[in-house]
C-alpha cells in the first residue's frame, strides 16, 4: 500500500441538508446537530446560508460562537452584500470560512445569471478578493461544473486560485455525471490548471441518479482532497453524497483508496439517528451504513456462516460506527439508568425533565414491557422539542367516535392564550373527523402538506410517531411531531405542535 492520503470532509447538512423539502430545523436543532457534528470530528461544517434569512444569520452565528474544531462556514453567492453577511455569521469562530459560489455552465449563465463568460469570470475573480480580505480559508465553488466547459471551468478555477481560494469545489449540481466522466474531469482540471496544488479541489455531488456517493469516491481516487455531503445524504431533491457512506468506503477499503478520513467513526450510528429525529426525515431501513437492516442477518444459510466467522457476511462491524447492542427498558428501569442510557445516546436534560421522561418510560413499559431505544429517542426528542417554547395553544380534550356504525366524529376542545375554543366535525375517519375539527378551530389559513405516520417499535401497542408540516398563509412550512399511543392523539398533538410553532414565530 502506498502512502495515506487525509481526505477532509466538509458537512453540509445544515445547509444544503436542510433545503430537503420539509426538513427546517428550529436554532435548538441546528446547534445541537453542530455540536455532534464536531463529535465526530468533521473538517468544515456549512452551517447556513446567511443571507438568506434572518433565522439562518443567527444560527450561523450561534454555531460559530458556540462550536469548536471544524471550520466553521457560511455560503453566499459571488456578490459583495451576502459575502459581508456570511462574514458577520462567521467571524465568532476562531476556524472561519466563507464559500462563495457562481454557476459557470453556459446554461446557467444565458437562462439564470444572463451573464457572458468574462462577466462570471470577474464575479469569481472579485468575490474570493473580496472573501480572503476578512478570512484565510474560502471556498470557490463553481456550481454546474460538472455541466459546464473543460476549458473555461479550468480558467475560472485557476483565477480564483490566483486570487486566494484555499478550496475550490467542483460540485455536480444536478445529480447528471458519471463516475468515470467525473473522475476524469478532476483529472483534467489537475492536470491543466497550472496552480491546482495550491488549493484543495473538493467534490459536492448530488443524488439525482443515485450516483452522488461513487461519483464522489472515483473523484477521491482522481485527486480531490475533499469531499462534500450529508448525513444520511438528505439534501435538495433527491439529496447530496451520504457522508458516512463515503467515510465507510475509505475506512473499509484503504487498500483501493489509499486514503483515510479524521472522522471518529464511532459518532456516525449517534449523528445519524440525530439527522433524523430533528429533521423528521427517517431512513429507510436498508441503507447503507445506518439503515437498521445494514447489520441484520435473517437468512438461515448467512446466520450460519455468520456464527462460524462474521467476516462471510459481514465487512464491518456495528460496534464501529457507534451502533450499540440496543438498550432495553422495562418498568423497573430506575431514573439513573435512564439518564445513563439518555448520555449515551448524546441527551442531557434537567431533573424536571428527566422526571417526566422516567415517567412516561414507566407508563409505556406497563403497557408494552420493554422500550426500545427508538422509543426512547422518541420520547427524549418530544421533551427536547417542547422545552424550546413555551406553547400558546393546549389541547384540552379530544374524543372521537367511530364504528361501523357510527360515522366517525370527533370533538377538539383547545385553550389558546386563556381562551377556551370548541370544535367538532365528522370525516372519513377518525383521524379526517378530528383534523376537520381542528381545522374548523384554526381556519383555512393553515394547509397540511405533509403527513407522515410511523410505528416505532413492533406490536399493536407500539408508540405512534407523527411528523407533519403545515403551511401558513405567507407559504411558510413548519415541521411539527408528536409521539403518543394512540395515533389518533399523536396526530392531534402534532397539529397542535405545529400550530405553536407558528404563532411562535409570529411573535418572535
Ligand atoms: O449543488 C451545488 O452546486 C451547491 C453549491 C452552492 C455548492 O450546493
Ligand atoms: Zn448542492
Amino acid at each position: 500500500m502506498g502512502k495515506i492520503r487525509n481526505i477532509e470532509i466538509f458537512d453540509t447538512t445544515l445547509r444544503d441538508g436542510e433545503q430537503s423539502p420539509g426538513a427546517t430545523l428550529t436554532i435548538d436543532e441546528k446547534l445541537k446537530i453542530a455540536h455532534q457534528l464536531a463529535k465526530l470530528n468533521i473538517d468544515t461544517m456549512e452551517a447556513g446560508f446567511p443571507f438568506a434569512s434572518n433565522d439562518d444569520f443567527k444560527a450561523v452565528k450561534l454555531i460559530a460562537e458556540n462550536v469548536e474544531g471544524p471550520y466553521i462556514c457560511g455560503l453566499s453567492r459571488a456578490v459583495k452584500g451576502d459575502i459581508q453577511r456570511a462574514w458577520d455569521a462567521v467571524k465568532h469562530s476562531n476556524k472561519p470560512c466563507i464559500h462563495t459560489f457562481v454557476a459557470t455552465s453556459d446554461l446557467h449563465l444565458e437562462y439564470k445569471l444572463k451573464k457572458t463568460r468574462d462577466e462570471v469570470l470577474t464575479m469569481a475573480k472579485n468575490a474570493v478578493k473580496f472573501a480572503k480580505s476578512f478570512t484565510d480559508r474560502v471556498e470557490f465553488s463553481a456550481e454546474d461544473a460538472s455541466r459546464s466547459d473543460k476549458e473555461y471551468l479550468a480558467k475560472v478555477i485557476e483565477a480564483v486560485i490566483d486570487e486566494g481560494a484555499s478550496v475550490v469545489n467542483i460540485p455536480d449540481t444536478v445529480g447528471y455525471g458519471q463516475a468515470e466522466e467525473y473522475g476524469k474531469l478532476i483529472e483534467y482540471l489537475k492536470e491543466n490548471v497550472e496552480n491546482i496544488d495550491d488549493a484543495i479541489i473538493s467534490v459536492h455531488c448530488h443524488n439525482d441518479l443515485g450516483l452522488a456517493v461513487a461519483n464522489s469516491l472515483e473523484a477521491v481516487r482522481k485527486g480531490a482532497g475533499q469531499v462534500e455531503g450529508t448525513i444520511n445524504g438528505i439534501g435538495e431533491r433527491a439529496g447530496n453524497a451520504s457522508l458516512e457512506e463515503v467515510i465507510m468506503n475509505l475506512k473499509t477499503r484503504p487498500e483501493y483508496y489509499e486514503c483515510d478520513t479524521n472522522i471518529n467513526v464511532k459518532e456516525i450510528y449517534a449523528t445519524s439517528k440525530m439527522v433524523a429525529g430533528c429533521t423528521g426525515i427517517q431512513v429507510q431501513r436498508n441503507k447503507a451504513v445506518v439503515g437498521e437492516n445494514a447489520f441484520a442477518h435473517e437468512a438461515g444459510i448467512h446466520q450460519h456462516g455468520m456464527l462460524s466467522n462474521p467476516l462471510c457476511y459481514e465487512i464491518m462491524n456495528p460496534e464501529s460506527i457507534g451502533k450499540q447492542t440496543e438498550m432495553v427498558f422495562g418498568k423497573h428501569s430506575g431514573k439513573h439508568a435512564i439518564e445513563s442510557g439518555l448520555k449515551k445516546l448524546n441527551y442531557t436534560f434537567n431533573e424536571k425533565q428527566l422526571n417526566k421522561i422516567t415517567q412516561k418510560i414507566k407508563e409505556l413499559a406497563d403497557k408494552q414491557k420493554t422500550v426500545l431505544e427508538e422509543d426512547i429517542i422518541a420520547i427524549a426528542d418530544y421533551e427536547l422539542n417542547k422545552a424550546t417554547k413555551k406553547p400558546k395553544i393546549v389541547l384540552e380534550e379530544l374524543s372521537v367516535l367511530s364504528g361501523n356504525k357510527l360515522t366517525p366524529t370527533a370533538v377538539v376542545r383547545i385553550n389558546e392564550d386563556g381562551k377556551e375554543k370548541i370544535s367538532s366535525a365528522y370525516g372519513i375517519g377518525v383521524l379526517d373527523a378530528a383534523t376537520n375539527a381542528i381545522r374548523k378551530i384554526f381556519g383555512p389559513d393553515v394547509k397540511f402538506k405533509e403527513y407522515e405516520l410511523k410505528a416505532i417499535t413492533g406490536g399493536s401497542n407500539a408508540l405512534a410517531d407523527v411528523s407533519l408540516v403545515l403551511q401558513d398563509k405567507d407559504k411558510k412550512e413548519y415541521k411539527a411531531r408528536a409521539i403518543d399511543q394512540d395515533i389518533v392523539m399523536a396526530s392531534v398533538k402534532a397539529v397542535i405542535n405545529g400550530m405553536n410553532k407558528i404563532k411562535n414565530s409570529k411573535s418572535d
